[in-house]
């Protein structure tokens, strides 16, 4: 097995954005918006912050309530569209069930949304123009370079047909450029072993551990496993392990390239959110 660790190629990208981010007239602005106390969520916005303050971003978070209202979310996103000071916008999601995720998403000016969610990048992306890419998908995409996995001509699996990943995923991967031929696969999906056999690379974004183990790969195959899944471990300080959606341990003895689950594409998934709120500071501001 060979793992294709990303906590070297995450932090170069971070080390370019922190010397290009210098040498602009306005540090580059980041709001987040919270709404609950969701403990992952409360996580990855953590990192998020933990990224922009150290790249000197500047960085704004609010948190509502579970109990908050629609109108309050979009009151306040109405606000940072005005707002010059800042270049990203970005909701973590999911947000609590009374709340519309699709009016909140498109409410974003698409010129501040970072996370490339809203239908206008959705739709940029997808006929191949200019536009705010999705985190995780973009860091794949710079994963596979950085290891110098060619994806022209490979047959390509993902697995999951989220818009968070899935489908953006399968959009970059068939995008002239990258020229690969691309299988998405779904809960429905009928013999999801047979495609992911024949798969030269295998993008696994299903959000359960063990959806996929070694008997699902051919020799010489690469794994992408953006899963992030919390199991109960008493051994543990938190009192939970972090694990992938693919059986990592199953592969050790399999001619396989794979990411790992923690120090894989999580890492990326952040990285690629200060290189899309850099990229919108310096649009905004001419350059
Ligand atoms: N929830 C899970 N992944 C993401 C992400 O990349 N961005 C946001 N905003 N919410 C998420």
């Amino acid at each position: 097995m060979r793992r294709l660790g990303c906590k070297e190629v995450a932090e170069s990208i971070l080390q370019k954005i922190k010397e290009e981010a210098r040498r602009l007239e306005r540090k580059p602005g980041l709001a987040v918006i919270l709404v609950s106390h969701d403990a992952a969520s409360e996580t990855y916005v953590r990192k998020k912050e933990e990224a922009a303050l150290e790249l000197g971003f500047e960085h704004r978070q609010h948190t509502f309530e579970e109990d908050a209202s629609e109108d309050d979310i979009l009151a306040l996103i109405d606000k940072l569209n005005g707002d010059d000071s800042i270049d990203g916008i970005l909701v973590q999601l999911p947000l609590p069930r009374h709340i519309d995720e699709k009016r909140v998403i498109e409410r974003i000016s698409p010129d501040k949304d970072v996370d490339g969610f809203s239908p206008v990048n959705a739709g940029r992306l997808l006929i191949g123009e200019d536009a705010f890419i999705p985190c995780t998908p973009k860091g794949i995409m710079h994963v596979l370079s950085y290891y110098g996995i060619e994806t022209a001509g490979k047959d390509v699996t993902v697995i999951g047909r989220s818009n968070i990943v899935g489908k953006p995923m399968a959009a970059l991967l068939m995008q002239k450029g990258a020229d690969a031929t691309v299988t998405v696969c779904n809960t429905k999906t009928r013999d999801l072993r047979a495609h992911t056999l024949s798969s030269d690379i295998i993008i696994v974004a299903a959000g359960h551990p063990g959806t996929i183990d070694s008997s699902y790969v051919k020799d010489g195959s690469v794994v992408i496993d953006v899963g992030v899944n919390r199991i109960p471990d008493s051994t543990k300080k938190k009192g939970f392990r972090l694990v992938g959606d693919a059986d990592y341990d199953s592969f050790a003895e399999r001619d396989v390239s794979i990411t790992p689950v923690p120090g894989g594409i999580g890492l990326m998934t952040v990285a690629m959110l200060m290189e899309n709120t850099l990229e919108s500071a310096k649009r905004r501001q001419g350059l």
